[in-house]
């Protein structure tokens, strides 16, 4: 079993992520950490007690609410993607009884910064503890600012991140969560800690169209199939827009997926780079992934993946 600690910014795909990795038996998730990113820190952190909430836990993990505000650079956020509510703007709407479809689980925050928590965590279960962290890496490297020795004991980091031989999906060079907290990115690379990543140039590989949820949710009344059909209409119309397929990447499912089936992937050891500065350039990660044996790589960069064997196995996790 694997003991997990998620950062995210709920976020369409974080909110699939979770549900994935809730319903994986062999993932055990002890704490959530939440961070400004895909909508405001206070949005995504009702997001993520409206996902708890479906989930129907008979216990919560610890949730500690995170950075507002990335290191250095101003907040940048994805409300064209993930709309004004960070989830698709489901926020609102109503049962036939006129109460709120999605509501948000009634659960304790700790009273620690998520910086604190991280490090909590990684004291408890040392050299077991997986940050899984889906969103700008601005609170794991708060943690990492505070006490690099003690963060040293995690097990190892995986992230959804960055992108090495395609453009960026918010500039031409750097994808969403390198970019809006850059510094965060190269305070995490270089922590010496074992680090996994999952960058666009894999999650663009799994596609979820809108034909395919469809099926897989066709004549359920659950709520998770009613969540998934509401909460994916405007990030698939997005894509139709701008993409040209209707339907959308699950970026952040991709890292859970790492862990319940690496079997499926296949990753290059790489010393991976972040440029913090360039006007043009800023958020690129740096990697030559073509060097095999690399002699100081401080990540493993996943870079394939059987994604029909990934999407079939997501469904069948998510949907029991
Ligand atoms: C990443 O950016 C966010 O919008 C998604 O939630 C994902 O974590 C993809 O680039
Ligand atoms: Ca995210």
């Amino acid at each position: 079993m694997k003991r997990i600690l998620i950062d995210t910014d709920p976020g369409v795909d974080d909110a699939l992520a979770l549900i994935y990795a809730f319903k994986s038996p062999d993932i055990k998730v002890e704490a959530i950490t939440t961070v400004s990113g895909n909508v405001n820190l206070e949005t995504v952190t009702r997001n993520l007690l409206k996902i708890l909430n479906i989930l129907d836990l008979t216990a919560f993990p610890i949730i500690a609410k995170g950075e507002a505000q990335p290191l250095v650079k101003p907040p940048v956020d994805a409300e064209d993607v993930h709309g004004k509510d960070g989830l698709g703007n489901i926020s609102e709407l109503l049962n036939s009884t006129g109460t709120l479809k999605y509501d948000t689980a009634d659960c304790q925050f700790t009273d620690q910064s998520a910086d604190d928590l991280i490090l909590e965590m990684v004291d408890s279960y040392p050299d077991e503890l997986i940050i899984v962290a889906l969103g700008p890496l601005t609170n794991i490297s708060k943690a990492i600012q505070k006490d690099l020795s003690r963060f040293r004991k995690v097990h190892s980091l995986y992230l959804m991140g960055g992108v090495f031989t395609e453009y960026g999906n918010i500039t031409t060079n750097a994808e969403f969560n390198v970019f809006v907290d850059p510094h965060a990115a190269h305070e995490v690379f270089n922590s010496g800690v074992p680090i996994h990543i999952a960058p666009l140039d894999v999650t663009h590989q799994v596609k979820l169209t809108g034909d395919r949820l469809q099926t897989e949710v066709f004549g359920r009344e659950d709520v998770i199939s009613h969540f998934l059909t509401d909460s994916t209409k405007a990030v698939m119309e997005f894509y139709r827009e701008n993409v040209g397929f209707y339907g959308f990447h699950i970026h952040d499912a991709l890292p859970i997926g790492m862990l319940n089936h690496p079997e499926l992937f296949r990753s290059v050891d790489a010393h991976v780079q972040v440029e913090t500065e360039g006007e043009l350039t800023s958020g690129m990660t740096v990697a030559d992934l073509r060097k095999q044996n690399v002699i100081d790589p401080n990540a493993k960069v996943y870079v394939g993946v059987d994604a029909d064997s990934f999407l079939d196995l997501f469904f069948k996790t998510i949907l029991t």
